[in-house]
């Protein structure tokens, strides 16, 4: 049989265009999102969900350093876009509407292409009243595979955790709430692992497993353990390889992602139970049961191979000071619109502030009006920020297009790692440290989604 290679090669006396090097090109996904409906668990009737490709927790799979494709069709009722959430892209590719690219309208597509530079466990969702989409079930997560990691882990499964505010109807309780945008944000009642209650999921008994552990919910800030298996560590933080440190009791806030590896039990029917021990009463999340073909893992290096990210330059880094606080629509805000000759009406859909960056608010959920930036960067320039929490909340901090190393805690032991969320406490002052990537102006914010459309979002200006 011919290769596809000898056939184009055979037909190129044919062809007006011979291309050099004849290489399959990977083709383009496309990612629909939609409105479709889908009864949750539990319910008695469908819910409005909105879906890329009509997929709860779609998982789309690429490889590093290969050029990655995807045409979004936006067929919802209002204009989106998508955000790869932790992946170092292009800046004309980070899917933020009115900064990086116009919103997609619907019925319109727009087509995305990078090539991603580092491997790992990452997310994409819309940037664009996010408190909605997400709460109907718009991300999906996009896992970069890198050929280094090629046979360390027996079996893998990724679990997207994420909470539903549906009633019993499969209708959907408000999504944003001021009670819960002003304090911890507003929970869901319906817990799932890849959209269902309490899946239970197999693995070999004795097998080296991988679990890509997603946190897309818009609030809930879970606090891990694996009840069964015998020393969990997290391999990765945000998708990138880290020193495996213990996995219980580490905090998933929104967004955030953790890759935990485990040798399962050797004996079959054994159960290993992924909990959220957050409150006294621990819930269970999802269940994993040995079961199949055993395996021996005589030699396992639960470990991945070292991240490659730009490494800041610690002595001579700029430093940075970050105050997470409340706010309330202060006099600066009210000065700008009045420049800007528009109503605060007419840009703060919500007309609700309770959150600022350096006493800097955000103004409404639109993107289309821009403050001034937090920070002017220099690209290429190492930076420390001090990002300190001045309210009784806490906050998962997002910064986009750069992967940072999380440095210290002022008020605990937290292993160095990267991220590209990091989980600021009460009073906490956390230290990262990151080099300035690409021009352009690169979003910072809170990814509890309310505090985000809250006011507590900025960005950081790279030139
Ligand atoms: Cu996952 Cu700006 O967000
Ligand atoms: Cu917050």
């Amino acid at each position: 049989m011919l290769t596809r290679r000898e056939v184009l090669a055979g037909g190129a006396a044919a062809m007006l265009v011979v291309p050099h090097a004849v290489k399959a090109a990977p083709e383009a996904v496309i990612l629909t999102a939609g409105v479709i409906p889908h009864t949750l668990p539990g319910n008695v009737g469908p819910s409005d969900l909105w879906l890329y490709n009509q997929t709860v927790a779609l998982v789309l799979r690429i490889r590093r350093h290969e050029k990655f494709t995807a045409v979004f069709r936006n067929q919802l009722t209002e204009h989106s876009a998508i955000h790869w959430h932790g992946v170092r892209v292009p800046h004309a590719m980070d899917g933020v509407p009115y900064i990086t690219q116009p919103p997609v309208q619907p019925g319109d597509s727009f087509t995305y292409e990078f090539t991603p530079p580092d491997p790992g466990t990452f997310f994409f969702h819309p940037h664009c009243n996010t408190v909605e989409a997400l709460g109907r079930g718009l991300a999906g997560v996009l896992i970069v595979e890198d050929p280094r990691e090629q046979g360390l882990f027996d079996i893998e499964h990724v679990l997207v955790l994420k909470d539903w505010r549906s009633r019993h109807d499969g209708s959907f309780e408000d999504f944003l709430t001021d009670a819960g945008a002003a304090r911890s944000g507003t929970f869901g009642n319906l817990r799932t692992v890849n959209g269902q209650a309490l899946p239970v999921l197999q693995v070999p008994p004795g097998a080296r497993v991988r679990l890509r552990i997603v946190n897309i919910d818009p609030t809930r800030i879970p606090m891990l353990s694996l009840r069964g298996a015998e020393r969990p560590l997290v391999i990765a933080t945000d998708g990138n390889a880290c020193e495996p440190f213990a996995l219980n009791g580490w905090r998933l806030g929104p967004a955030m992602r953790a890759d935990v590896a485990f040798i399962a039990p050797e004996k079959a029917g054994a159960e290993i139970v992924l909990e959220d021990v957050f409150s006294t009463r621990p819930r269970s999340l999802v269940k994993l049961v040995t079961a199949g073909q055993g395996m021996r893992s005589t030699k396992a290096v639960l470990r991945l191979p070292a991240a490659e990210l730009p490494l800041p330059d610690l002595k001579a880094a700029t430093k940075l000071d970050v105050q997470l606080l409340a706010g309330s629509a202060d006099p600066k805000l009210e000065s700008w619109a009045k420049e800007m000759g528009v109503s605060l009406d007419e840009i703060c859909l919500t007309q609700k502030v309770f959150w600022s960056i350096n006493r800097q608010v955000w103004p409404g959920m639109a993107h289309d009006k821009l403050p001034p930036p937090l920070f002017e960067l220099k690209s290429g320039r190492s930076y420390v920020a001090e990002l300190f929490n001045g309210t009784p909340h806490q906050h998962p901090m997002h910064m986009h297009g750069h992967t940072f190393r999380v440095l210290s805690s002022s008020e605990r032991d937290l292993p160095p790692h990267w991220a590209d969320t990091v989980l600021v406490r009460p009073k906490e002052r956390i230290r990262i440290a990151f080099v300035a990537g690409e021009p352009g102006d690169w979003m910072f914010h809170c990814h509890i989604i309310e505090h985000q459309e809250t006011g507590m979002m900025g960005y950081l200006r790279v030139a």
